[in-house]
């Protein structure tokens, strides 16, 4: 226990890389965002939760560039932007793999890695390409067979990791994964958790869009919660299924939260009203249902 462990996981400071205030998005008369704060540093992952339509992927439709914000402010590294292209985004350092990957299948891993970009020289270099692949799946401890394999011969999580490697070679500041592991399996799951945590320990601000709270709770320094296009809670790491659900959901009573906290010890939720669905936030942080053995 020395000076440094009074420095938690949580409340970096300094000035973080991205921060939204009072950022809104309409399309038409539908409100897709509204009024959203976030802010993510240098060396954290920030887990972006919420329902379907909760209005994550048009933030990050909003911070690469592919929508324009109707309202607010964005800040990267202290210094208002405005991000009105994805090459602004991509200027900027901010880089986005989208879910559908974007890679060619038939192309290999190095041709996936350096598409649009290939090192010339008059030619393509393929040895420099390869061997510049080669280090950055090697310092990102990778599990490619080899770089000249087709990528429609990959697994998906070597393919999110290829999408992942694909990204970084531009050296961005903060990155950003819609779903990252959606549709893998379990050994796959934690291969490329494990690439998040490096990604990170690199220094960049991670934003990881996520559906699965275990493994929103396995990476992510703070979570934040989406809910009709609001803020609706933020949270630590060690944030309960409970509470998590519960803000996700804006009911503080219903089948799943009831038996996540039961199983935790803890006593059910009497607070809970039906028709309480405007009060989650405070509700969320506030609930001291849960014993701590919930982890
Ligand atoms: N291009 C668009 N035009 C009109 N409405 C949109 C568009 N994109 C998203 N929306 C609406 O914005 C809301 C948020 O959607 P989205 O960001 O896709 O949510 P999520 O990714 O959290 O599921 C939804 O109501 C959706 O119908
Ligand atoms: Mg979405």
């Amino acid at each position: 226990m020395t000076a440094t462990a009074t420095e938690t996981t949580q409340a970096p400071s300094g000035t973080p890389v991205l921060r939204l205030r009072g950022v809104g998005k309409t399309f038409g008369a539908v409100s897709a965002l509204t009024d959203i704060d976030l802010e993510v540093h240098a060396g954290q992952v920030v887990a972006l939760v919420g329902d379907n339509g909760a209005g994550k992927s048009t933030l990050v439709k909003v911070l690469s560039g592919v929508h324009a914000p109707t309202s607010g402010e964005v800040f990267f590294d202290g210094k208002q932007v405005t991000i009105d292209s994805p090459s602004k985004a991509m200027e900027l350092g901010i880089a986005t793999v989208f879910q559908d990957l974007a890679l060619c299948e038939n192309l290999d891993v190095v041709a996936n890695l350096f598409l649009g970009r290939e090192l010339k020289g008059g030619h393509l270099d393929e040895v420099t390409m390869e061997t510049r692949s080669w280090e950055l799946l090697g310092e990102l401890s990778a599990r490619i067979p080899s770089v000249r394999v087709p990528i429609a011969s990959l697994s998906g999580g070597q393919r999110q990791t290829v999408a992942i490697a694909r990204s970084l070679l531009v050296n961005p500041r903060l990155i950003m994964l819609d779903e990252p592991t959606a549709a893998l399996g379990v050994a796959q799951t934690a291969e490329v958790l494990n690439l998040i945590e490096r990604v990170k320990a690199r220094g960049l601000a991670v934003v990881m869009i996520s559906h699965n709270m275990e493994d929103v709770r396995a990476v992510a320094d703070n979570v934040v919660v989406l809910r009709l296009g609001r803020n609706n809670g933020e949270f630590g790491p060690d944030a309960s299924n409970h509470d998590l659900v519960a803000a996700i959901t804006g009911a503080t009573d219903n089948v799943v939260t009831r038996r996540s906290a039961r199983r935790s010890g803890g006593a059910d939720t009497t607070d809970a009203t039906a028709d309480d669905a405007a009060a989650p936030t405070a509700g969320a942080h506030a609930a001291p249902t849960l014993s701590e053995e919930d982890s």
